[in-house]
């Protein structure tokens, strides 16, 4: 059963000291500074770039090194650990399988060995071939390339280890980390008014960056986490279908975006639907996870209260002003 030891209270719950791999990556800065603002006790760890967030606490590490973990386990002491480090490229994994597993596989092995607590591992849609779509928790993964077999592997051990494993779709937001999110990449090429080439052929759920931390704060505390959770939003959306809706909300150089089929670009094969149904978490906490349209329009809506323009109310799930910089 997963029981995060708890520390004090807050605001009628409980607070919790979560360790944060991951912590300077896309998602794990969103989430360290979502946690730290719902009261919990954050440390974060990095390896090679230190986070740009103010927590308290934070330290570097490799997954690699299961006695540095060790040792780092015993100083923190946390109460439950939420692991989204990993080797996140697939065409980098493509081109590193060993390091990707390294990476991805031994060092999550490693952690949940060493962690006396609960790990609640962040894993990807990509685990499955694509040749379906719509996928939950009981379909069968069978991971296409060298990332998606990493991540899997992953799973396993954090399953083994009674750990709970969230697989999510495709993150939207801005990255504050150093590895570029889809929304950075297509704003880049529009900025530079390069041509944007975008996948008709894979669809995927799209899920906002702040849907996540709050599904991830609430399975913190909920006495029936357990097992695997699908975090998507709530459409199947190809790339080209993403930009329209990113268009609707920021007008202009519409004429930039180019759709392509995955087939025809040499990169790593590809999982062609990889969405997936997220009911058994929606049931489970009691959330919707969004729709395209809902994250774009909380980005243009915060974009247009910076410059004074409008009142816009606060998004149902935003927490933090700076996913709109
Ligand atoms: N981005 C997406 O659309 C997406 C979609 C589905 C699933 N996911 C999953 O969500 C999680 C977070 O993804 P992300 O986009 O936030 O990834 P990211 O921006 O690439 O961040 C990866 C993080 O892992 C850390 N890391 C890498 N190698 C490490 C090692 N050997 N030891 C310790 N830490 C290491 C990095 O630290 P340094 O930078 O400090 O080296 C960084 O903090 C990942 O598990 C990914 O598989 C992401």
């Amino acid at each position: 059963m997963f029981l995060p030891k708890r520390t004090k209270r807050y605001e009628g719950d409980l607070a919790l000291r979560v360790l944060v791999t991951g912590a300077s990556g896309f998602l794990g800065i969103e989430l360290c500074e979502h946690l730290r603002q719902r009261g919990h006790e954050i440390i974060g760890l990095w390896r090679q770039h230190r986070a740009p967030t103010l927590l308290a606490q934070d330290r570097q590490t490799d997954l690699r090194s299961q006695s540095t973990l060790a040792q780092l386990m015993e100083e923190v002491n946390p109460s439950v650990v939420i692991h989204a480090a990993a080797l996140s490229d697939p065409d980098w994994c493509e081109k590193e399988p060993e390091l990707a597993f390294a990476v991805n596989a031994v060092g999550t092995a490693n952690l949940v060995r060493i962690s006396p607590v609960p790990v609640i591992y962040i894993s990807t849609d990509l685990v499955f071939d694509g040749k379906d779509g719509w996928y939950d928790e009981n379909a069968e993964p069978r991971p296409p390339n060298v990332y998606a077999k990493s991540k899997l592997e992953g799973e396993r051990a954090v399953l083994e280890g009674a750990g709970v494993v969230v697989r999510v779709g495709l993150l939207i937001g801005r990255s504050r980390g150093k590895k570029r999110s889809f929304l950075d990449w297509l704003e880049e090429r529009l900025c530079h008014n390069q041509p944007v080439p975008l996948f008709m052929d894979q669809f995927r759920t799209p899920v906002y960056v702040p849907v996540v931390c709050v599904a991830l704060e609430k399975l913190l505390s909920h006495p029936d986490t357990k097992g695997i959770f699908h975090l998507g939003g709530e459409q199947r959306l190809n790339r080209t279908e993403m930009a329209h809706i990113y268009f609707r909300h920021f007008p202009g150089k519409k004429h930039l975006a180019q759709p392509v089929c995955m087939r025809e670009t040499t990169g790593v094969v590809r999982g062609s639907d990889c969405s997936l149904v997220s009911e058994k978490l929606k049931r489970l906490l009691g959330i919707s996870t969004g729709t395209l349209d809902q994250a774009f329009g909380d980005l243009a809506r915060r974009k247009a209260n910076r410059k004074g323009t409008i009142n816009g109310g606060a998004a149902p799930w935003s927490t933090d002003p700076r996913f709109d910089r």
